[in-house]
Order: structure tokens, then sequence, then C-alpha cells
């Protein structure tokens, strides 16, 4: 369906879990955050018609983010049932990768095409910190795992921190010469705890000169090594906003619909869900009131629920 602006909206971002099982420290405070209580949470069911609501109102692209998608038990078979409604060409997950290798085979044989898998440090002590525990080599696995799977293309996502992680934006870069992989970094949100963090802005990756423009796609623009296999992107939401592009609504874990990642506005579906009402209205609700830009700054604290609940 078209917005007011003209933009197509046929994606939707489904956080199907606020439980994680990291702890980044630009997503979560340290001592944990209050889960959101189960009953609270939509069943799989209740989230399948509301993908199959979706699909009537033209969505095509459906995505899992969390918290970890991976960590909510019975995600295999949602995915077998969501890959059955009609029109849908993309299912997609955004993962921290650590259960990943566990899970490639199935996941890819219950219906998922592919994944992007959040990935901020090569380093094994950096990841340590971070991540306040993860083990790199997990996710590395995780990712290789994917690739014999056949859930292809990856894209890892690096969230750019300054002092973090800037010291390896070239290891980053380098890895598209020997992996056909979409090594994407991304400017630092001011949501939550990322406000402890630093923020650079992503041109920094362009320093130096190597990387070749592609163009656009979705929220990332590409760029290209002489000769490599894999992309580099940059996803740039504070230095150069794509919000002229944007294609997207979210639905968090307790089924509040967002219209935009930035900006504190919602549509409860999770009320109309349950007394069994009508919900296509409701989701054109959500995208008639889509504004048309977020107007955050990287600088300054922006309220709009956190990350580990909307789910990026
Ligand atoms: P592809 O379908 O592979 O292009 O994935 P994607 O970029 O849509 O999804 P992913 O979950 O990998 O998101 C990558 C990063 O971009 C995350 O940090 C998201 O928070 C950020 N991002 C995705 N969509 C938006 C958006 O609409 N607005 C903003 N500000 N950031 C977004
Ligand atoms: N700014 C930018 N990206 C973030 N992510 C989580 N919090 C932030 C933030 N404040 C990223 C995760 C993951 C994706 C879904 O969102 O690292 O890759
Ligand atoms: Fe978990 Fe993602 Fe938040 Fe890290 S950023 S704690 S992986 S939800």
């Amino acid at each position: 369906m078209r917005d007011e602006f003209g933009r197509e909206i046929d994606y939707l971002r489904i956080s199907i879990t606020d439980r994680c099982n990291l702890r980044c420290r630009y997503c979560m405070p340290e001592d944990g955050v209050k889960w959101i209580p189960k009953s609270e949470i939509l069943s799989f069911e209740e989230i399948l018609e509301v993908c199959r609501a979706a699909s009537k109102l033209g969505f095509k692209k459906f995505r899992l983010t969390g918290g970890e998608p991976l960590v909510r038990l019975g995600i295999i078979g949602f995915i077998e049932k969501i890959s059955k409604i009609d029109g849908i060409d993309d299912i997609a997950m955004t993962t921290n990768g650590i259960l990943l290798g566990d899970m490639a085979d199935e996941l890819k044989m219950a219906g998922l095409k592919r994944i992007n898998v959040s990935l901020d440090t090569l380093n094994p002590e950096k990841y340590r910190y971070i991540t306040r525990g993860g083990d790199v080599k997990r996710v590395l696995d995780g990712i290789r795992k994917a690739f014999y799977a056949g859930l292809y293309p990856v894209k890892i996502n690096t969230v750019l921190i300054k002092g973090f992680n800037d010291d390896e934006i070239d290891d980053l870069v380098n890895l598209t010469s020997i992996y056909p992989v979409d090594v994407r970094f991304i400017e630092l949100m001011p949501i939550g705890e990322a406000m402890n963090m630093d923020y650079i802005p992503c041109d920094r990756v362009l320093d130096g000169g190597k990387l070749i423009p592609l163009g656009e796609d979705g929220v990332a623009s590409y760029y290209r090594l002489e000769n490599a296999i894999g992309r580099v992107g940059l996803i740039r939401p504070m230095s150069c906003k794509f919000c002229s592009r944007c294609n997207r609504l979210r639905l968090t874990s307790d089924g509040r619909l967002k219209p935009c990642l930035l900006k504190d506005m919602e549509v409860d579906l999770k009320g109309p869900l349950r007394r069994g009402e009508d919900i296509v209205p409701v989701i054109k609700k959500a995208l008639d009131i889509k504004p048309k830009e977020h107007e955050a700054d990287a600088g300054e604290y922006l309220k709009n629920g956190d990350m580990y609940e909307i789910g990026g």
C-alpha cells in the first residue's frame, strides 16, 4: 500500500520476543531489563493473523527480529506457517547469531530465506565486553553454517561506536574481499543505553577512497572494494536520512504497531486482535500516521521505547 508521501509500504518487521541471550551495552542495562509478561506477548497464532492481514494490504516482506528471535521456543513451526502465506516473497531474520550454528539447517528447511547477523567486532575480548559475555566464535560459526544451509545472502550489521570499533573498519571491510558477505556499518541511534556510547558518522568508512559506490538498496548505500565478492553498506539514519525510501512498519512483541523507529508514536493492535475485530483497518491507521521523516539528532535522547522491544 502507498502512504501519503508516495512510499510503497510492503515490509513488516516483527519483533517476536523482547528477550535476548546477550546484553549488548548499547541496548540493555547491566542489571538486565524487566521482561514484558508472557501473557502480553503475542502468540504465534496472533502474529500469523497479523501477517495474513498485512499480506491482504500488499505486504510482501517479513523480517523476524527481537530481542533475539532464536530464543523464542516454537520459532521453526512458526516460520513454516508464515512461509505458506500467499503473496510473501521474502522472509528474513535479524539475529545475534549465537544460536545460528545449531539452527541454520532447520531454519532453511522451515522456509527462512536469509539472515542479517549483528556483529560489532571480530575481536573475542571486545565481543565479550560489548555483549557482556558473548562468544564471537559461535557467531562466526553460525555465519558459516548459514552459508552451508543456503541462507543467502548473509549481511553483517556492525554498529559503529567511537573508540570501540572504529579501529576495525579496515578489517571488517576486507572481509568482503574474501567472503561473499555484505558488511554494513550502522550509525548509532540515540535510543536507551546507546546514549552512553559515542556516535561517529558512517562516512568514516569511506576514508581512504578505495570503496566504489554501487547505489542504494533499502536503508543502505552500497559500495565495493575492487575485485571484492561482497559489498560494504552504510546505514546512516543520523547523518544521511533514508526516510524518503522507508518502506516498513514495525510490530512489537506485545502487539503495538510502530510507524517509525525514531518517532514516539504507535497504534495498539493487540486490543483489537484479542477482541476478535478486523485488524486490516488498524494496520491502515498505522500507515496513515506514518511520518514523512524522523527529526532525531545524534546527541539527543530519543523517547520511543527500547531497541530490544522494537527490534531495530
Ligand atoms: P535488509 O532487508 O537486508 O536490507 O535488512 P534491513 O536493513 O531492513 O534490516 P536490519 O534488521 O538488518 O537493519 C539494519 C539496521 O538498520 C538496524 O540497526 C536497524 O535498526 C536499522 N534500520 C532498519 N530499518 C530502519 C528504519 O526504518 N529507520 C532507521 N532509523 N533505522 C533502520
Ligand atoms: N543504534 C543503531 N543500531 C542499533 N542496534 C541496536 N541498538 C542500536 C542503536 N542504538 C542494532 C543491532 C542490530 C539491529 C537490529 O539494530 O546491533 O544489528
Ligand atoms: Fe540482544 Fe540485539 Fe540488544 Fe544485543 S542489540 S542485547 S543482541 S537485542
